[in-house]
Parts: C-alpha cells; sequence; structure tokens
C-alpha cells in the first residue's frame, strides 16, 4: 500500500498553478461520447479517476490517449453501450457516463453504482428523471438495463435535490433528445457550467447553467471541439489550507476564485490575509489562526461538502470552538478519528463536529479515509510536530495530481515510500 511520509513544522511558501478539476474532467470525458469527431481536452488532471473514466471509454470501443495534461478522445469507433462491473466498482461516479451513452446509443447497461465511504450514495433522481426523458430502466441482478425504445424525450424534471450527478446526467441524454427540456432546481456547481460550456463548444443549445433552472434544446447531432478544464477548485481550497495552517504564504496561479466565494472569508474569518486578484488568490497565515462560527455544508453556492475536511483540519489549530455541519453526505466525518490520533481535539455527533483549537498537533502513523480527509491528513501532517506516514494514498491519488510534487514545490518535505 503506498504511503506519504511528511516531515511537519514547515511552513508552505510560494507559488503554484491550481490542476484541473476532477469533478468536471469526469463529466467531460462522459459528455465526449456525444460528439462526431475527435474532442481535445486541455488542463485535464492526470488522475487515478480519470483513467478509470478513460478506461470506460476504451471499452465502449471509443480510443482515448493521452499526451502531458491533453486527452483526446475518438468517439467514432463506439460500439459498445455496457460498462462492466469491475469499471462501475472503480469508481462509482461512473454513473455519469449513463445519459451520454443513451444519447449516443439509444441503450446503456451498466452495473449499479455501489455506496463509498461516504455513504450510499443513491441515485433514484438519476433514474426518475431519464424515465422521465422516456428511458425504459429495468434494475435486476444488480444491473440497470436502459433502452429508449422511442427516443429520448425532452421532458420538464424538477429534482427535489440540486443533485450535481442528476444534473450532468439529465444535461448529456437532453443534448440530442427531441424537444425541449427544462431543469428546476439543477445543481449550481461551476462544474455544471464547465460542462454546459463543453456541449454548447460542440454544437448544443444549453441555457441557464449556473442558476437552478436550465434549459435544454435538443439538435440533430453534436461535433468536434478543443476545450479546457476550469481548475479544480478543491484543491485550491486544499492549497490554500496548507499554507494557512503552517503559517506560511502562497499564490495560486490559473484559480478561478470566483468559484470558492464560500470558503475565502472563511480564511479570513480565521485571521488570515487574502488577496484575489485576476485568476489568483493570495493566502498569507502568518496570524495565529481564530476559530470560526458555524460553518454549514450546502449545495453550490453555500459552502463547499468537499471541503469540510480541508477546513476541519486547518480548525484544529485555530484559538477557540469552531462549528461544522456537514448537511450532504451521511457519512463525512471518517477523517475526524484520524485528525484526533494527530492530535485534534474534535467532538462529532450526528452531523455536527466541534473543533477546539489546541496549540500542537503530533506526527504519527495513520490512513486516509477517502478522497478529502485524506487530503485534510496530508495538511494536518504539514503543521504537525515530527514525522507523520499517511496510508492508503491511492484515495488521495483519485483527485490530486502528483500531491507531493505539488506541495514540494511550495516547500513540503514530502516523499511517497
Ligand atoms: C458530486 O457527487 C461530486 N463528485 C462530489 O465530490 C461532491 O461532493 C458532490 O457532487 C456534492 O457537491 C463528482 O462530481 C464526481 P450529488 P454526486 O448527486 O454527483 C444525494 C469529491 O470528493 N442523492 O450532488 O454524487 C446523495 O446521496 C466528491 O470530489 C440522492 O439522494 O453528488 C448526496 O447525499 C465526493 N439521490 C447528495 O444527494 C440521487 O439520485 C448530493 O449528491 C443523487 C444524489
Amino acid at each position: 500500500m503506498q504511503r506519504l511520509k511528511i516531515e511537519g513544522g514547515i511552513r508552505i511558501n510560494g507559488e503554484i498553478s491550481v490542476q484541473g478539476a476532477k469533478n468536471s474532467a469526469l463529466p467531460l470525458l462522459s459528455a465526449c461520447v456525444l460528439s462526431r469527431g475527435k474532442v481535445t481536452l486541455h488542463n485535464c488532471p492526470r488522475l487515478s479517476d480519470v483513467f478509470a473514466a478513460c478506461r470506460i471509454l476504451t471499452c465502449l470501443g471509443c480510443s482515448c490517449s493521452f499526451d502531458g495534461n491533453t486527452v483526446t478522445v475518438d468517439p467514432d469507433t463506439i460500439s459498445r453501450s455496457y460498462v462492466p462491473d469491475d469499471l462501475m466498482r472503480e469508481m462509482r461516479s461512473s454513473i455519469v457516463f449513463l445519459g451520454a451513452v443513451l444519447g449516443r446509443m439509444g441503450r446503456c447497461s451498466l452495473s449499479f453504482p455501489g455506496g463509498c465511504e461516504l455513504g450510499p450514495r443513491p441515485i433514484d433522481m438519476h433514474i426518475s428523471a431519464l424515465r422521465q426523458m422516456g428511458v425504459v430502466i429495468k434494475e435486476e441482478y444488480g444491473v440497470l438495463d436502459c433502452s429508449c425504445p422511442k427516443g429520448l424525450k425532452g421532458a420538464k424534471i424538477s429534482l427535489s435535490f440540486p443533485s450535481v450527478g442528476a444534473t450532468e446526467n439529465i444535461m448529456l441524454a437532453a443534448c440530442l433528445a427531441k424537444g425541449d427540456t427544462v431543469i428546476y432546481n439543477a445543481a449550481r456547481e461551476p462544474e455544471i457550467s464547465d460542462l454546459a460550456g463543453f456541449l454548447n463548444s460542440c454544437g448544443a443549445r444549453i441555457s441557464g447553467h449556473g442558476g437552478s433552472v436550465i434549459y435544454i434544446t435538443g439538435v440533430r447531432e453534436l461535433h468536434d471541439c478543443e476545450y479546457s478544464v476550469m481548475p479544480d477548485r478543491i484543491v485550491s481550497c486544499t492549497l490554500l489550507g496548507a499554507a494557512a495552517l503552517t503559517g506560511g504564504e502562497i499564490s495560486l496561479k490559473n484559480s478561478r476564485p470566483q468559484d470558492i466565494d464560500a470558503v475565502l472569508p472563511v480564511f479570513e474569518q480565521m485571521g488570515c490575509g487574502v488577496f484575489v486578484y485576476d485568476d489568483n488568490i493570495y493566502l498569507n497565515g502568518k496570524k495565529a489562526l481564530k476559530a470560526v462560527k458555524t460553518i454549514r455544508t450546502m449545495p453550490y453556492p453555500g459552502f463547499p461538502t468537499d471541503a469540510q475536511a480541508i477546513i476541519m483540519a486547518v480548525l484544529t489549530k485555530a484559538q477557540g470552538t469552531s462549528v461544522i455541519v456537514e448537511n450532504i453526505f451521511e457519512n463525512r466525518y471518517r477523517h475526524v478519528d484520524e485528525l484526533v490520533r494527530m492530535g485534534a481535539d474534535i467532538k462529532v455527533e450526528g452531523k455536527v463536529a466541534v473543533v477546539e483549537g489546541v496549540k500542537r498537533l503530533f506526527g504519527t502513523n495513520v490512513i486516509a479515509t477517502d478522497l478529502r480527509g485524506g487530503a485534510a491528513l496530508i495538511i494536518a501532517a504539514l503543521a504537525a510536530d515530527g514525522e507523520t506516514v499517511i496510508s492508503n494514498v491511492k484515495l488521495v491519488d483519485r483527485g490530486y495530481e502528483n500531491i507531493e510534487k505539488q506541495l514540494g514545490s511550495v516547500g513540503a518535505r514530502i516523499c511517497r515510500c
């Protein structure tokens, strides 16, 4: 099992360009299936989840090649509409291939994506919306067998929760459907707008993205395009958190500050200096950190659930009592026990975590519990006294491209062993 060894007590200091966004690259790779003609994606992060998505494209018969951070997909050799169990289990967010494969092939079979470390991860909203669009879905023996005998048709769909994945799947299925589709209570995350931007570059007709109502007019076909993946807003939060907790300073380039409007004020409340200019963010963490009022995770534009573990790690040394309420996932505090092993004072009751700031964290052996929980342990290790060894680092590799190289470039003493 791969591990990271981190020497604590060293200030993060330097400038770094933010990698492309995992949670945009994945739906964009799925969307390539809809295009007639080659698609080129720039700024695509080299992550295990992205490689898994490329394996699904290959399994469907598409060709997919990487050159640095540029991926070229030729979807015109697509010949299958089945995503096998092993690939689905490798990455549960493969469910986002459903809408695209249905749009291109008129049918799709994939094994039911299991739950994950964050909780059951149901897909009831995906299924109900696609059924409204004329998809016949049989769920048996763990397989979703989907077909549209009369073709996909536009529908007015109201989501009971602004689900990111369900919004993406509906957009993908609606691009080539007959007629108009309207999504009410759509997810507003920046990744949704990135997907709409990509699809419109391929000739789709989507508007309203970024708001709660998205309009899609079905077109006959989509064509080739060249597109650049947006920067990863959660990686930005992670790098800022590393500088804040180690008392350092960092400049993020190509970071799109507006995507983390709900997080930057939290760093300022902690006492950090935060300066935004164009696509860059500068953070100075030299002052002692102060506890913050209650943080509640919410759908965008609220505080992002993916930044919860990361900000919690920073708050472990913030003077006073901070309160976090996790409203999106049922089981997203698995990193707490590992942070407590490092000397943090955190108590969890249901959705609420209470963080009492401590003066010191201590390096020790810890285990990454999930992607963002692992990132939280890395941040804590950078500020701990002594050495920390973090196991199960493959979970972190799902969302952070060569994390040891990124942090090493801004002064961290970190190696993979
Ligand atoms: C996306 O997951 C992201 N993943 C997650 O990031 C992120 O935490 C989440 O959106 C929320 O922002 C990708 O984009 C690949 P949801 P997704 O559908 O689409 C419930 C990370 O760390 N729900 O908005 O699965 C669901 O159980 C990952 O990068 C239903 O009940 O999120 C959850 O409680 C983790 N029924 C809530 O909605 C459904 O049909 C939010 O889910 C769908 C969702």
